[in-house]
């Protein structure tokens, strides 16, 4: 089936298009001025003979008027003339005109008189090669001067420049079109250097990018601003895979704890103490399921992408208040009422973390203390964190070495979920040297009550 020319027109590539399309323009614009040219140049040409051959025959005429006609007429430039009485006999004319038949018959010359317009003739019947331009006046005494002149050279001339316009012009929108053909190649090279680098990113290794051309250009930047894509692609995938395996790593050590111990359990089942059996089992049961808790709370918080689960008026106070009640040690030195908007779970869980942390590494107590601006702070006078290490450990899976020593310990996601939840609240969470120990400051936007 025959495809239309437009769906064929579509189907070609850019640089055929564009080069098409600017030839195609070109070459519209340059016929219609070669024609406006040529008409305005024929104009003008013919107005400078018309209006010179009206000077000489007023001339003429106003010898006829005195009656001091020569015989024959001279002009100096060349102009035919003819003097015709009233009746339309020739009276004078130039050397070498003919003296027998008027140049206009006697229609024509009323016309022109009538008029005062010029007229183009043939001038083979006169012996005159090629056409003449003709004017008619009259002068007294019923006389009329017949005034004319070849008009082949101006002919000739526009004949000549409508053929080097005719030449030119194709000439010059080839030239257009290669040029345009070429230039539109080299600036979509780049981008086809784009495209077989985008192909083979999918179809090769990942950590791969774009080729970034040297000039300083769109393409350039469309370059750039795809490579910081993948960039942040690659790295989001290696967030990703680094977070499985290292929850793989962590679901494995209390899995493994399990295994052994109903295994060791089944294999001496005499004497075998099934209470302790049971109570050891329970405690990595509680690892995992803690551990499966805060992945399900960061997924959570990913999945909502800094924004809380809920904006409701939160009475902070109260929320810390009751979350101490479970700390029968950790004492809460000031709660000022504060309000802010989020989420009353979310928060809360905040807290229990920095608790956590704090009861497990203190010495001797854990204050906790809430201000009216909104600062909640946790602090202990435990080891306290080195500060190179005091950033680092908000990161997902970081645990301390000494940290890890201890068996209370989590996997290391509490102060990752403390941090993105106050951030979706709109906060900040930094730590600081209490000396010694550790404080926790938490700063959240406080809501107007
Ligand atoms: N109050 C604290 N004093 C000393 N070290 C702390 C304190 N809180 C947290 N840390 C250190 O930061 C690490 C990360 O804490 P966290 O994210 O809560 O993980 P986890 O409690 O599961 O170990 C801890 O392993 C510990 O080494
Ligand atoms: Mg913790």
């Amino acid at each position: 089936m025959a495809e239309s020319p437009l769906v064929w027109w579509r189907r070609q590539g850019l640089r055929f298009r564009l080069s098409v399309a600017a030839a195609a323009v070109l070459a519209l614009a340059l016929a219609l001025s070669a024609t406006v040219l040529l008409s305005v140049l024929d104009r003008a040409l013919i107005d400078t003979v018309d209006e010179s051959l009206g000077r000489q025959a007023q001339t003429v005429r106003v010898q006829a008027d005195g009656n001091a006609l020569t015989t024959p007429i001279t002009t100096h430039d060349g102009t035919i003339v003819q003097v015709l009485d009233a009746r339309g006999r020739i009276t004078h004319v130039t050397f070498g005109t003919d003296r027998l038949v008027p140049l206009l018959d006697a229609r024509t010359r009323a016309r022109l008189l009538r008029e005062g317009t010029a007229t183009d003739l043939d001038g083979r019947p006169y012996a005159i090669p090629g056409p003449l331009r003709v004017v008619a006046v009259s002068a007294d005494r019923g006389q009329t001067v017949i005034a004319a002149r070849p008009i082949g050279e101006i002919q000739t001339s526009l004949g000549t420049a409508a053929r080097v316009l005719l030449v030119g012009t194709p000439l010059l929108v080839v030239l257009l079109a290669v040029a345009s053909w070429l230039m539109i190649g080299r600036t979509l090279r780049p981008i086809a250097a784009l495209r077989r680098g985008a192909s083979e990113i999918t179809h090769t290794a990942r950590s791969r990018r774009l080729p970034v051309p040297a000039s300083r250009d769109e393409v350039h930047h469309l370059a750039t601003t795809l490579n910081d894509m993948l960039a942040r692609l690659e790295e989001a995938e290696q967030r990703q895979r680094a977070l499985v395996s290292d929850a793989s790593h962590e679901l494995r050590s209390p899995l493994a704890s399990i295994r052994l111990q109903l295994e060791v359990a089944l294999g001496h089942p005499d004497g075998q103490d099934w209470q302790e059996t049971a109570e050891g089992v329970l405690e990595d049961t509680m690892r995992l399921s803690r551990l499966a808790e805060d992945l399900l709370a960061l997924a959570r918080l990913d999945e909502r992408g800094g924004v809380p689960a809920r904006s409701e008026p939160v009475h902070l106070d109260e929320v810390v208040r009751q979350t101490m009640e479970r700390y029968g040690e950790a004492g809460l030195s000031v709660c000022d009422p504060v309000q802010v908007r989020g989420d009353a779970l979310d928060l809360s869980r905040v807290l229990i973390n920095l608790v956590d942390n704090a009861v497990r590494h203190t010495s001797s107590k854990v204050d906790v203390a809430l201000t009216a601006d909104g600062v909640l702070t946790v602090t202990d006078d435990g080891p306290g964190i080195p500060e190179q290490d005091r950033e680092r450990v908000f990161n997902r899976f970081t645990r301390l070495d000494s940290g890890r020593s201890r068996d209370e310990g989590g996997a290391g996601l509490g102060l990752a979920i403390v941090r993105e939840t106050v951030r979706a609240h709109g906060g900040t969470v930094t730590l600081e040297d209490a000396c010694p120990g550790l404080r926790a400051v938490v700063r959240l936007p406080v809501s107007p009550t």
